[in-house]
């Protein structure tokens, strides 16, 4: 359908959907709109439209998508303030961190500064902090990109590379969440920005949030920290953080606040941009470098003599064991069942716990492929491990130069929807 809106309005557009502009003048999140060039907006996502010159679009709509037509910009007036404020810092590179709270306007935010810089010919990087809706690399990461041109959805960008943490939540993973951030902050600064946007996760209230907070804007170090308003919902965060320079920005007011569920399925969106082509692919497990907890060990064995021993104690031959510093992991098959005063005896006499896993339990699992130098080559699937024939299956689109996989705790089945997690797994 068309529809056209006259200036000083705003055609605001839950999606799914997608919108063209025929004639007019038009800026999303401060990029201006080119003539005929088509927006998709996500499900669950919401974009305003402000119309400058009278404009024409053309507009299809999705199930549940709609559209309705405002009074002027939605963007607040503070959000120029930001920028205008932005500018006059004098550090090369200048990072600014943003907080905010869930649903407050964070990734619209460094959207519309994005943009606002690139008019003005500047080089900008955007660090994505956020785990669970990341908006640059695939979910469970945190990654970064350097913006070349006006973008109206950060989802866009393809991640200049990326830090696999595992988990959608920081507060299971905070020193991982912090080290990949830091990493990466670095990495940026080699390619010479003049900004660097750090996005932060909605986690903001309560005592571990804010000591996480905290300990991220230490190794951050941000010229500014943007905070988005929503009641004081940040108060105790800010008051910890006097000896920065603090800008407070507004909430819109005309913001889509999101279900679990939407989350859920936006995060199913990034596991699909990022699994596009992929196909199974098997890997011998002396080929690479496995980390993580559980599935740690795999690419080495035990000692002949003390596998031995330990099988004799447990009273049955595992498909594989393997010591780390603080535990022994044995995998066993499904069928197999390990007596538990056994188990104990054989810990009395290791010194270890031993952690028993049953073989076909990685299935599911979310990896990350990385290549030697660590750079992140992309995400995969863990359909199997084969402990006979020592090779792992992974359903993933990265084709070569793979050195180190990274197993996550995410489960997806093969929609990539998210497979809850047992109580068991939760506490790990
Ligand atoms: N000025 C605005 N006018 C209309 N819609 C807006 C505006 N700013 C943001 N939105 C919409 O509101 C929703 C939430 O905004 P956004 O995604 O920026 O928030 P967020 O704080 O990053 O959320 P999350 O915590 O999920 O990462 C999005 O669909 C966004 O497009
Ligand atoms: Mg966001």
């Amino acid at each position: 359908m068309n529809i056209t809106v006259e200036r000083e309005k705003t055609l605001l557009v839950d999606g799914p959907a997608s919108v063209t502009l025929v004639s007019g003048k038009v800026e999303v999140f401060g990029s201006t709109l080119k003539s005929m060039g088509k927006v998709v907006i996500r499900d669950g996502k919401r974009m305003p439209f402000t119309v400058l010159e009278t404009a024409t679009f053309t507009v299809s709509l999705g199930e549940n998508a709609c559209v309705e037509e405002v009074y002027r910009s939605t963007i607040p007036p503070s959000w120029n303030k930001a920028y205008e404020e932005l500018l006059t810092v004098q550090s090369k590179p200048v990072t600014a961190l943003v907080l905010g709270a869930v649903d407050s306007g964070k990734t619209s935010f460094c959207t519309y500064l994005a943009n606002k810089l690139l008019d003005k010919g500047r080089k900008i990087a955007i660090l994505d902090g956020d785990l669970g809706q990341s908006d640059i690399g695939p979910p469970c990461t945190v990654a970064y990109a350097f913006v070349s041109k006006p973008i109206t959805d950060l989802f866009n960008l393809e991640a200049d590379n990326a830090f696999f943490v595992g988990v959608t939540s920081p507060g299971k993973a905070v020193e991982n969440v912090v080290k990949g951030l830091t990493l990466l902050k670095d990495e940026i600064f080699q390619g010479n920005p003049d900004f660097v946007i750090v996005n932060t996760d909605g986690w903001v209230e309560g005592e571990d949030a804010v000591k996480y907070k905290l300990q991220l804007i230490e190794k951050i170090k941000p010229d500014m920290i943007f905070c988005i308003q929503q009641e004081d919902r940040l108060a105790p965060l800010l008051s910890m953080l006097k000896n920065f320079n603090i800008l407070a920005v507004d909430s819109p007011l005309t913001i889509k606040q999101r279900s679990r569920e939407k989350r859920r399925s936006l995060r199913e969106l990034g596991y699909i941009k990022y699994l596009k082509n992929a196909r199974v692919k098997s890997i011998p497990l002396s080929w690479v470098k496995i980390e993580n907890g559980e599935y740690a060990g795999l690419d080495r064995n035990l000692d002949a003599k003390l596998e031995k021993e330990i099988c004799g104690l447990i009273g049955i031959k595992p498909l594989h064991i393997a010591e780390l510093k603080d535990k022994i992991c044995v995998v066993v098959d499904g069928e197999r069942w390990v007596d538990p005063e056994k188990l104990k005896k054989a810990e009395e006499f290791t010194g270890k716990k031993i952690a028993i896993t049953v073989r076909g339990t990685e299935e599911g699992l979310l990896t990350a492929l990385c290549n030697h130098e660590k750079k992140f080559l992309g995400i995969g699937i863990l359909r199997e491990i084969d402990y006979r024939k020592r090779i792992m299956k992974i359903y993933t689109p990265v084709s070569s130069g793979i050195s180190t996989v990274i197993i996550g705790k995410v489960r997806l089945d093969k929609n990539f929807k998210e497979i809850p997690q047992s109580p068991v797994e939760e506490k790990k």
